[in-house]
């Protein structure tokens, strides 16, 4: 207690007055966990000991609202024992941090003679050891110049310090992305594993040009040495090689940050005052397939809306660990290599594949037999990549590859990749990967790494006891587990998924008897439908709140339920509906969501009283692109949503939409499993894609579709039918074919004449206060969207760009 005592005093003192330090002073981290802790002025920050494993901690900093949120970490990949492992400021002005009294982990190495020095954590996030002995303060040592993964608002990153991504969610080690500025001044991402590395961002031939994040940048250049990037409060990212990107919620003044993520990519983050959850509000890198490292040697990533992120081996390879994608796989077979190699070789065609990186050449105006036997005499050759020539007269172009590295599958991918095989093997199929068909979540494919901490500097006495325990206790402990386990499973798995849920989100559960209150008894509904009736309620903090009630989930355990509520919870962005918690007691299944002031878009665009205007039509169709594509592509668990209509999307109270009942299917459906094909049916007839009619397969495209017609409604004010939701599977086809067909003829008629075919189709409600250009470049998309064969439709980040390149 003594010691806790004299570090909080330390560190508050320094907050408030000069310290001095005539004498050194030492403490101990022992059963100090929650008291070694201080705040910034204004509380938004903490700096402590921080719980990364199993009496591991480490010396950080974190947000005083959102706890689980690190910004900075003394000691990443040396946590200390919670057993006398020390913090110390010694005389010569050094803080140091010793675990279990041996090793130094970490040091400011700082050196002053100054009697004056203080430790201040600002407001900013900025930790700062600094020197008051004169009257110009000086800093010795700030955290600010030593990121981890996380940069703050005007926290400059700078030549020198780069971010380092975690090793995984829950393992704060350094990880293997890093985001730095390379020797061209350009700032870059690298994946930089244990046995390759390599640049994925930018790429080299974007360099130049546009990067395509709908950002309007310029390319970067590579004259400014100055090498720096900030962020400021407002959500502008500017780099000194020239490169600058606005978060989506640009011109709020939030709380925010940059994070280098453990998936690789980067994303920025806001999240309000008062609140404790994050939105994503910015990615550098949309497609996840497009990050390196993810897939090893010999694979491949594809990405499928249904199955997620995944990595699969080349025909003829098998995974060298298949617990740990990213380190690839190894060929069954081995390649010979002497003069008669070209008659002892075959290729094998991977439609769709391309590996980034590797070449040992380019060759120009070959054919396809030209490369074969270019490759068949090169002994390192591992296979190449073909692409035919456009122009007449011109043969196709190859790439040699030496190494078979970031390999990326991909439908739009027109060209092919030829794998080179000994003759001797024949029957491989060259077509990896199939769809799923169910609507929900899909796992998100990487294997997230999860070693336990362990304690380095173990007694061997202790060590020897323990091992002694365990050899006479195992059976017993073995045979108590089962019984366990057997009685208590759920309630364990339970207990374990609650307190990470807790954790990381603030998502909580509630008791029945709390939400019964909070609704009056379930009295004022306020919606239907999505497998359950909505009502408005007010928590005991005043909160006002949307409570589900679900009816078709009676027969599902409590563990199950929240395993899958638990990934909604998780989910943050703008413009997806925040869940807050569950409630899941005896046959009552229960979800809390946040409440929208405005209800939803369907009430909005019957209403006749109170008219959307266009720039709330256009902004709600922004923003639900915009919540899809994070659901699609961009959040760490992809989600289809399958039921996209104007009764799912919510309106805040500035008309902000945000898209509701996402992720529900797996709850809702699982009474029917037995029946695929009633259970695989689920949407709204009138915004259903041709897709479930003719049992094709489903992907993110359905989405698209559905929000295609709700843009179209919202335009045209036109409902494709009466919106009856489709419980079973009907044989008619479910036809919003009117609507479509009505604004297609229209835009032919219309397009020989000029663009005034928008005034035909334009809601009435209306009149003349519309933007012309901005209704036909929505009318355009929407009809780009709902085009019966699903391979054309547009993705939503594409349809995000197309919106947001006309924003003003
Ligand atoms: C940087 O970008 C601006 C516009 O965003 C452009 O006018 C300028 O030429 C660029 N500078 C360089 C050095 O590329
Ligand atoms: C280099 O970048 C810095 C930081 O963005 C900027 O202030 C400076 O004007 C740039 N210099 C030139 C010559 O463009
Ligand atoms: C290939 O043939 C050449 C001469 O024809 C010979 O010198 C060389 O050693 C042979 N190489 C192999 C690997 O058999
Ligand atoms: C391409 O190669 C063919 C012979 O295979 C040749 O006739 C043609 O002129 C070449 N074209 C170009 C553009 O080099
Ligand atoms: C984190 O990962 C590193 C590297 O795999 C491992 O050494 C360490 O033990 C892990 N830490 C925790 C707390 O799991």
């Amino acid at each position: 207690m003594g010691s806790s005592t004299l570090f909080l005093l330390l560190l508050i003192s320094t907050l408030c007055h000069n310290f001095h330090h005539s004498s050194s002073f030492h403490l101990s981290v022992e059963n100090l966990k929650e008291d070694v802790m201080v705040s910034s002025p204004k509380a938004t920050f903490t700096v402590g000991f921080y719980a990364v494993g199993e009496n591991a901690f480490c010396f950080a900093i974190w947000y005083s609202q959102s706890p689980n949120t690190v910004v900075w970490m003394a000691n990443r990949d040396h946590p200390v024992n919670g057993k006398r492992s020390s913090l110390s400021l010694l005389k010569t002005g050094n803080l140091v941090l010793t675990d279990a009294d041996q090793f130094q982990v970490w040091s400011t190495n700082t050196a002053t003679s100054s009697k004056q020095v203080r430790l201040h954590l600002y407001d900013t996030g900025n930790l700062v050891l600094m020197d008051t002995s004169n009257v110009v303060i000086v800093a010795l040592w700030q955290s600010f110049d030593f990121p981890t993964d996380t940069l703050l608002p005007h926290q400059p990153l700078r030549g020198s310090t780069n971010l380092v991504s975690s090793r995984s969610g829950n393992n704060y080690s350094s990880g293997f992305y890093k985001l730095f500025f390379d020797f061209e001044n350009v700032l870059r991402l690298t994946y930089q594993g244990p046995r390759v590395s390599s640049t994925y961002w930018p790429y080299a031939w974007l360099l130049s040009n546009n990067f395509g994040n709908g950002n309007g940048n310029n390319g970067r250049s590579i004259f400014n040495d100055s090498r720096v990037v900030v962020l400021d409060d407002l959500g502008y990212l500017i780099s000194s090689d020239n490169f600058t990107f606005k978060t989506s919620d640009y011109g709020m003044k939030l709380v925010r940050r940059l994070t280098l993520d453990h998936d690789g990519n980067v994303r920025l983050y806001g999240m309000k005052d008062g609140e404790d959850k994050w939105s994503v509000s910015g990615i550098f890198r949309p497609q996840p397939c497009l990050i390196h490292g993810i897939c090893g040697p010999n694979s491949f990533c594809s990405y499928e809306p249904t199955s997620g992120r995944k990595c699969s081996c080349c025909p003829g390879h098998r995974w060298f660990d298949s617990e740990d994608w990213s380190q690839g796989c190894v060929p069954n077979f081995q390649l010979v290599c002497n003069n008669n190699t070209e008659q002892e070789s075959r290729f094998l065609s991977l439609p769709g594949v391309d590996f980034y990186g590797y070449d040992y050449g380019n060759f120009q105006n070959h054919t396809y037999q030209q490369c074969v036997s270019l490759c068949s005499r090169l002994c390192e050759c591992k296979g190449f990549q073909y692409s035919t020539s456009r122009q007449s007269g011109v043969n196709g172009q190859c790439y040699l590859k030496t190494r078979l590295l970031n390999g990326h599958r991909s439908p739009s991918f027109t060209n092919s990749f030829f794998l080179r095989m000994p003759l001797s093997l024949h029957d491989y199929d060259d077509s990896p990967i199939n769809n799923g068909l169910l609507c929900g979540r899909n796992s998100g494919g990487v294997k997230v790494l999860e070693r336990p901490y362990v304690e380095e500097k173990e007694n061997e006495l202790v060590k020897f006891m323990l091992w002694l325990v365990i050899a006479f206790g195992g059976i017993e402990v073995v045979c108590i587990f089962m019984v366990w386990c057997f009685l208590f499973r759920n309630d364990v798995t339970l207990r374990k998924e609650g307190y990470v849920l807790a954790a990381a989100t603030g998502f909580r559960k509630f008791s029945y008897s709390e939400l019964k209150q909070a609704s009056k008894g379930f009295s004022e509904e306020i919606g239907r439908g999505g497998g359950g009736t909505v009502y408005k309620g007010v928590l005991s903090d005043d909160r006002i709140v949307a409570i589900k009630r679900l009816y078709e989930v009676a027969n599902q355990g409590e563990s199950e339920f929240l395993a899958e509520v638990g990934i909604i919870g998780r989910l943050n962005h703008m413009n997806l509906i925040g869940m807050l918690g569950y409630c899941a007691e005896g046959k009552h299944r229960l979800l809390v969501y946040e409440y929208m002031e405005n209800g939803s878009l369907a009430q909005n665009i019957s209403s006749s009283s109170n008219i959307l205007d266009w720039s709330k039509r256009y902004n709600i169709a922004l923003g639900t692109a915009r919540g899809l594509a994070y659901l699609h592509e961009e959040c760490l668990e992809w989600i289809l949503h399958c039921d996209i209509k104007p009764q799912n999307i919510l309106l805040d109270s500035d008309y902000k939409p945000k898209v509701a009942d996402f992720g529900l299917s797996k709850l809702l459906n699982q009474n029917n499993l037995n029946n695929s094909s009633f259970s695989r049916v689920r949407g709204t007839r009138g915004y259903m894609a041709p897709e479930w009619v003719f049992n094709l397969p489903i992907t993110s495209k359905v989405d698209v579709y559905s929000y295609g017609i709700v843009v179209l409604e919202m335009i045209t004010g036109r409902s494709p039918t009466t919106g009856v939701q489709i419980t079973e599977l009907e044989a008619e086809s479910p036809h919003p074919e009117r609507l479509v067909t009505w604004v297609r003829e229209k835009r032919k008629k219309g397009s020989e004449v000029g663009p005034s075919w928008v005034d035909e189709i334009v809601d009435p409600a209306l009149g003349s206060h519309y933007d012309m250009n901005e209704t036909e470049i929505l009318a355009t998309v929407a009809l780009e969207c709902v085009q019966d064969d699903k391979e054309v439709r547009p993705n939503m980040s594409h349809v995000v760009e197309r919106l947001q390149s006309d924003e003003h």
